[in-house]
């Protein structure tokens, strides 16, 4: 048994209904659509959207979404025929260890870390953009919190009072340990509570689309490709501004507004009816979630333009945007402001429990060690492994700026989606006799459009993501090579 070793599929399947390990079985398959919608719409979409505008590509943002669209739409079809074929915890990680072995089991195991712990902290800073937001509301700028205490030490700016450097980001830290407590306490209350938030977010990105859309400022959308240049922000890292590298290294970045209809998957062993409900779960939130993408990054750069996005309505572009230009509609940016607070919430719940579903799987099969797997006696959750993964996020969301690790994330979810198109094909041309409830179409037309479409938006993300992620994968071959394969139940 080696690095290459594969984990018989009997063997996992029969290993998620095992007794005393097994998580509960109470989700179906709206649920899971309400799941995927829950971790999908997040700050993606009201955060990213106007860094990429304002960083990348301007209007054309939305050609970025198309893109982004396009390749998670290949990829999720991959997804849904392994989570149809192989319905347990641990997502792509588990997919790959019954197909390309242990060692790219692992490396996809560790690099799901970047998505959904690296993902959480990066949706926990945008809550604290929003929540800055709301404290100005309700009762003025005095009482923001300080940007020394609501900023990574990356972050510095020059306004009327001097200049400010950020400390540490204590609202993001809260909110991740509030939400770990509320997800040890056991995701059916979670999932009942993310329905209700799933309807508000929903809810307010239709009534921006629709009462934005008679504020687009035709100028804003002039050129609506802006013309290939380079832009260096306010940290002094330069981007590729306009043309095509432009859009596609917008595509990386919005891309994270998709990341989360893939975690539907990491909850299989705990829907009610996995062969049926995981592609429904999957395909069913990525659709949604498209059309709406599209339509709001239209009317937001419509309403708002690549400058403000910039300068003052770099943090909770959304709320500037209404405040600023929808002359009448203040009770919208308040409104748009508190479900943002919430909508985060449900999205960071998702992605805590994704990570920690995943480390599970990886713990189970040996190789992090077993306090991964260990799991509450009343709430039966995992929730030692929620606590360390507390301490891992809290630190990349108190010290780290959004804009880094929400690149992360998008590079080292891409690559995980790389690696799972993969294992579609392969396992087809492996193992063609395993029954599939859903058949990815033209396989192999399929997968190698979704390896070249994500291969292109990490193209697009630059040289500082690539070594990023490859700074990332070489710890965890560390790991691997140092931990896991001694104590990996396959390999002994
Ligand atoms: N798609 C999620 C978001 O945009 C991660 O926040």
């Amino acid at each position: 048994m080696g690095i290459f070793s594969k984990k018989p599929l009997e063997q996992l399947i029969s290993h998620s209904s095992e007794g005393e390990k097994t998580l509960k079985r109470t989700l179906t398959a709206g649920n899971l659509v309400a799941l995927g919608i829950g971790a999908i719409i997040g700050a993606g979409l009201f955060v990213r959207t106007a860094a990429a505008a304002a960083n990348n590509a301007g209007p054309s943002v939305t050609i970025g979404f198309i893109i982004a669209a396009v390749g998670c739409a290949f990829a999720g079809l991959c997804y849904a025929e392994f989570a149809s074929m192989i319905p347990i915890a641990g997502s792509a990680y588990t997919y790959s260890y019954a197909t390309m072995g242990e060692l790219v089991a692992w490396i996809i195991g560790w690099d799901l870390v970047l998505e959904y712990a690296v993902g959480a902290a990066t949706v926990g800073i945008a809550w604290s953009e929003y929540l800055n937001k709301l404290l100005e509301t309700m009762f003025g700028t005095a009482y923001r919190i300080p940007y020394e205490w609501s900023h990574s030490p990356f972050e510095s700016i020059k306004d009327m009072s001097g200049a400010h450097h950020g400390i540490m980001n204590l609202p993001a830290l809260f909110i991740i340990f509030l939400l770990t407590m509320l997800l040890i306490r056991g995701t059916k209350e979670s999932a009942f509570v993310n329905g209700l938030i799933v309807i508000t977010k929903v809810t307010i990105v239709i009534l921006f689309i629709v009462l934005g859309w008679h504020f687009i400022n035709p100028v804003n959308h002039t050129p609506y490709i802006p013309e290939a240049t380079t832009y260096t922000d306010s940290q002094g890292v330069t981007h590729n501004f306009g043309g095509i590298w432009g859009i596609l290294g917008a595509a990386g970045v919005v891309f994270f507004a998709f990341i989360g209809f893939d975690a539907v998957s990491t909850a299989a062993q705990e829907a009610k009816n996995p062969k049926k409900d995981m592609p429904i779960g999957i395909l069913g939130s990525l659709v949604v979630c498209t059309v709406l993408y599209i339509l709001f990054a239209h009317v937001l750069t419509g309403v708002g333009s690549v400058n403000d996005f910039r300068t003052q309505g770099k943090e909770a572009s959304v709320a500037y945007a209404i405040k600023t230009y929808m002359a009448g509609y203040g009770w919208l940016a308040d409104f748009v402001t508190v479900a943002i607070l919430f909508g985060f919430s449900s999205v960071i719940l998702v992605m805590l429990m994704g990570q920690s579903r995943v480390f599970y799987s990886m713990s189970c099969d040996g190789l992090v060690p077993k306090i991964f797997s260990q799991v509450h006696s009343r709430y039966h959750t995992p929730y030692k492994s929620n606590l360390i993964f507390l301490m891992l996020v809290g630190i990349f969301a108190a010290f780290i700026p959004g804009d880094i690790v929400g690149d992360m994330t998008s590079i080292g979810t891409l690559f995980a989606f790389i690696l799972v198109c993969a294992g579609v094909w392969i396992m087809r041309v492996k193992n063609p006799e395993i029954p599939r409830q859903f058949k990815t179409p033209l396989v192999p037309i399929v997968p190698i459009l979704g390896i070249v479409v994500c291969g292109a938006m990490i193209a697009g993300l630059g040289w500082t993501n690539w070594l990023r992620l490859g700074v990332w994968l070489v710890i965890g071959l560390i790991i691997y090579f140092g931990y896991s394969r001694k104590h990996s139940k396959l390999g002994t």
